[in-house]
């Protein structure tokens, strides 16, 4: 095989992010197999059509199921909203091709562990989008903590806070849907908890509190539809390794675009990181002279994992889309063995999941969750 043929079902915001990282991961890293857009699906044929030859596709079909049917097909790419995902994950299983699939994996972490098994015992590769790992500066912060140079770690205040739904006026969208799970909490949440769980590690348990600000919103119809899923969210969390810490989520931050943000605190040093800004690290360390005793601010360089490849001059920067470049590449790099798995696989996206289902038991249930409980009850 030297050339993976993609197949991408869905074609809006992330459905153009992932062409343009398929397209450009073969220029900024070397790779065993050139992908290639090869189908592309979407609602109906016109749709699936316009969106293939904007973005390169070879062909395009309005019905998702004969895309993953496609002999021609080596790797399907699921970029629809999150109510899709289990129903296209699973006929995907069932064709037993790799699998990328866009997060919250699933509506619940029961559904979200039958995936990963389901994957598992047909013996499929499975990849989740969660993107911000794959930030040069966020495998740096995980290296600087492992390295233990800020010591042992004591808080990870961690965020992922928007404005997106702030306006009550703003439409009833599939985001709102309770069939696709949560609210601000799994759509915006997953991230902040992906984050937490790469740097830090598992979370163990938590106390947690979400609420629903604008109560009912209107329908691209005419009408009105409430709201029945969370804008806010926040926990308290304690981590397995003995850190502690908060998790927040919001889609009603007014005034935040991207604000998805930690401050991790350790006994012998700090770091800060905002994807907001996502090329400066802070970080910092104790020690320092009085009269320089202060933060450093850390900009992303060739020196950092993955930057090299798309600039070789240092401060020059990273975007969005870049990062969902370095995560395809770093996909095609597992399957074909030239690299270990980096990029989270469902049974990582089910773990997530549990602890954003954790979230809302404590925030029901008014107390302490136990995410290993939850994870346990929902089938790990
Ligand atoms: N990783 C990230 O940073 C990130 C960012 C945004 C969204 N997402 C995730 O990506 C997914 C999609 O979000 P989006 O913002 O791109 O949504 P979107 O609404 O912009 O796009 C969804 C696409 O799916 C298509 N679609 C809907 N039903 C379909 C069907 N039955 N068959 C084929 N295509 C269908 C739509 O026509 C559209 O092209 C969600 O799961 C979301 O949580 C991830």
């Amino acid at each position: 095989m030297n050339r993976l043929n993609i197949g991408l079902i869905g074609s809006g915001f992330m459905g153009r992010s992932h062409a343009l990282a398929w397209r450009a991961s073969g220029s900024t890293s070397p790779l065993d197999v050139t992908p290639h857009l090869e189908l592309l699906a979407d609602v109906d044929a016109a749709t699936a059509g316009k969106a293939a030859a904007g973005f390169g596709f070879a062909r395009s079909t309005g019905d998702w199921e004969a895309l993953v049917a496609d002999p021609a097909v080596d790797l399907v790419d699921v970029t629809t909203p999150n109510i899709l995902h289990a129903p296209m994950c699973r006929a995907v299983i069932a064709a037993g091709k790799p699998l990328y699939c866009e997060k919250p994996l699933a509506p619940d972490a029961r559904t979200a562990f039958a995936l990963a098994r389901e994957a598992e015992a047909a013996g499929v590769p499975t990849f989740v989008g969660f993107n911000y790992l794959r930030n040069p500066l966020t495998e740096l912060a995980r290296e600087i903590v492992q390295s233990g140079e800020i010591g042992e770690v004591w808080n990870f205040r961690g965020i992922h806070a928007e404005d997106y739904m702030t306006d009550p006026k703003s439409l009833w969208t599939w985001r709102l849907d309770p069939k696709g799970g949560a609210g601000a909490v799994a759509d915006l949440g997953s991230h902040i908890i992906s984050l937490a769980r790469y740097v830090v590690g598992p979370i163990e348990r938590l106390c947690a509190d979400v609420d629903t600000v604008v109560a009912e919103r209107p329908t691209r119809e005419g009408g009105r539809r409430p709201v029945e899923v969370d804008d806010q969210a926040r926990a308290l969390v304690r981590f397995a390794n003995g850190a502690k810490g908060t998790i927040e989520a919001s889609w009603v931050a007014t005034g935040r675009k991207m604000y998805l943000a930690f401050e991790l605190v350790g006994s012998k040093g700090s770091i800060c990181l905002n994807m907001e800004r996502m090329n400066e690290l802070k970080l910092y360390v104790t020690g320092r002279s009085p009269v320089t005793d202060g933060w450093i601010e850390i900009p992303s360089t060739p020196a950092h994992k993955d930057y090299a490849g798309f600039i070789p001059a240092p401060g020059h920067q990273l975007g969005f889309n870049d990062i969902k470049t370095i995560e395809v590449a770093e996909i095609v790099r597992t399957l074909t063995g030239a690299a270990g798995q980096r990029v989270p696989d469902f049974r990582e996206a089910a773990e997530i999941q549990a602890t954003v289902d954790a979230i809302l038991l404590s925030a029901k249930s008014g107390g302490w969750v136990s995410v290993d409980g939850v994870a346990k009850d929902a089938g790990r």
